[in-house]
């Protein structure tokens, strides 16, 4: 079976001006052991326009980028939008697509998710894949629906074998509310997604996929989130905008793994 890596992404949302983004990533890069690196990856997700700004202090470092959307298509008249290739000439290893703010706010749709994961891969970008139902969702038992649905949809035509997918269940009722999913309930979903990657794609390829929770995770939060076998990491909202935070989940989250101290 392949062996998956452990992943902390923040994701900074539409927060941070050009001086809180460099401040928050110098305080990062002072504040972590460089050997954490040995057993995670830690990345920031900062907006578009501090991207390369961002990319210019962990150049040389093994800090990772990543934006928060893109469009699909390459180039051309598409006023406002982002390609993957802009997004890997300013050095993004990752982008994250399908979070619940682009589906619920924007009205993205798994069709146009799924065009934006191939459009990514073509380019060497990997995308995160963010999955998660809503709270009536769950109420009326469609959780698996749900999740069933995104996960096909987003990664249909994708050749698994050949290309990497990172994906994150963030249940929407748990993103900014102080209420993340219990480690347990957590768990379950990420086995149910392991699952359907089995299913489709084999063993050794659901084996090595990096499956992220995301939604209220903080520092006290996280060993417990991290105890469980199918959770790999997180994709953190609020608590990645601030230093001591943001470390102290990446601590907690490889102690919880039994990996660190
Ligand atoms: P919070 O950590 O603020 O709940 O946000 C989670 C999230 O949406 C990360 O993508």
């Amino acid at each position: 079976m392949r062996s998956r890596g452990f992943m902390f992404c923040g994701n900074w949302k539409m927060n941070n001006l050009l001086t809180e983004s460099l401040n928050l990533v110098r305080g990062v890069m002072l504040e972590i052991d460089p050997s954490v690196f040995d057993f995670c990856e830690v990345v920031f997700a900062p907006s578009f326009p501090y991207l390369l700004a961002v990319k210019e202090i962990i150049e040389g470092t093994p800090f990772k980028l990543s934006a928060q959307n893109c469009y699909w298509e390459e180039k051309g008249a598409f006023t406002g939008e982002v390609s993957p290739l802009m997004l890997r000439d300013v050095g993004c290893s990752y982008c994250i697509v399908g979070h619940s703010e682009r589906r619920n706010i924007f009205g993205e749709i798994d069709r146009w998710i799924n065009k934006k994961v191939k459009a990514l891969l073509s380019v060497g970008i990997t995308p995160i894949l963010c999955v998660g139902e809503k709270l009536e969702e769950r109420r009326e038992g469609k959780l698996f629906d749900v999740i069933y649905r995104q996960v096909t949809m987003g990664l249909d035509g994708v050749d698994l074998g050949s290309y990497r997918v990172v994906i994150a269940y963030e249940p929407v009722w748990a993103i900014g509310t102080g209420i993340n999913a219990a480690p347990e309930d957590a768990e379950e979903v990420h086995s149910y997604i392991r699952g359907i990657v089995a299913e489709k794609y084999g063993m050794d390829v659901a084996g090595g996929m990096t499956i992220l929770y995301g939604g209220s995770v903080n520092p006290f939060n996280i060993g417990d989130l991290m105890k469980m076998e199918n959770i790999d990491g997180t994709l953190i909202g609020g608590s990645s905008l601030k230093v001591r935070d943001f470390v102290d989940i990446i601590y907690g989250g490889l102690e919880g793994k039994g990996v660190w101290r």
